[in-house]
């Protein structure tokens, strides 16, 4: 069962994992995007992106309020966290988030991020999502500017770039969405954080060395990986041409 909200009362939020040095380049990974997947064979398909490099699941969750696009919930995330160890990323494009985090939490989820433009109170949703021991990320629209949410980014685990508008996999990379990564990099050194930066929406063949280049190291790929019915090959060989963007 979903435990009541935990507001503002009690100890102090627990952002235990906010990371305050930059540590070393973080390695680049891959994040299937289950979207893209045959949805009656989850388990298989996931096992197959993993066994080709996919080192986190990327899980789109849409209400058909905030985006027009209706997916999945709770009860998949609980079945996925049975077929996989992988952490499960959980996007978040849904009007009133806050109260679905206690959900999410008892489903398994470890990473969850919420929309910049979808959360009224974003301050709060990010201290809850962390109190509910889960990573906090906030998500930025293509039209949202990376420096409004300058005054939060010591509370994130990582910030996702949408660099197409949320809704629909197989869309085409918008371009000026390298110039954010390249802001977003530029701000976590001045301000000395360690978030990492995702990126979502049309990472493939012909984008993904740019993007690597610009400074992203989480790399969402739902089409790329299981658009083709081979995912096992097809995440190994867009992992492989990152990996030589980031010169590793
Ligand atoms: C879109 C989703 C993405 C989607 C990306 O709203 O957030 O995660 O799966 O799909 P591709 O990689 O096909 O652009
Ligand atoms: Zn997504």
């Amino acid at each position: 069962m979903a435990q009541p909200l935990k507001r503002d009362c009690g100890p102090p939020p627990l952002i235990h994992w906010a990371i305050k040095e930059i540590p070393e380049k973080p390695m680049v990974e891959l994040l299937p995007s289950i979207l893209s997947a045959d949805f009656a064979h989850l388990a298989e398909e996931v096992a197959a992106a993993e066994r080709g490099g996919g080192t986190v699941i990327h899980v789109d969750v849409m209400d058909g309020h905030f985006v027009p696009n209706i997916t999945l919930g709770p009860p998949v995330v609980k079945s996925l966290r049975k077929a996989t160890r992988l952490p499960l990323d959980c996007h978040l494009m849904i009007e009133n988030a806050e109260e679905f985090i206690p959900a999410f939490a008892d489903a398994g989820a470890d990473w969850v991020s919420v929309h910049y433009e979808a959360c009224r109170h974003l301050h709060r949703c990010l201290e809850l999502i962390a109190q509910h021991g889960m990573k906090p990320a906030v998500v930025l629209n293509p039209a949202t500017q990376v420096d409004l949410i300058r005054d939060i980014l010591h509370m994130v685990h990582h910030v996702l770039i949408m660099s197409v508008n949320p809704g629909f996999g197989g869309q085409r990379f918008i371009e000026f969405s390298l110039d954010k990564i390249r802001r977003l990099a530029e701000l976590r050194q001045e301000m000395g954080l360690a978030f990492r930066i995702e990126v979502d929406g049309g990472v493939a063949h012909d984008t993904v060395t740019r993007i690597v280049q610009a400074g992203a190291d989480l790399l969402v790929a739902g089409n790329a990986v299981f658009g083709a019915g081979h995912p096992e090959q097809d995440a190994r060989a867009l992992l492989a041409e990152a990996r030589v963007a980031a010169g590793e």
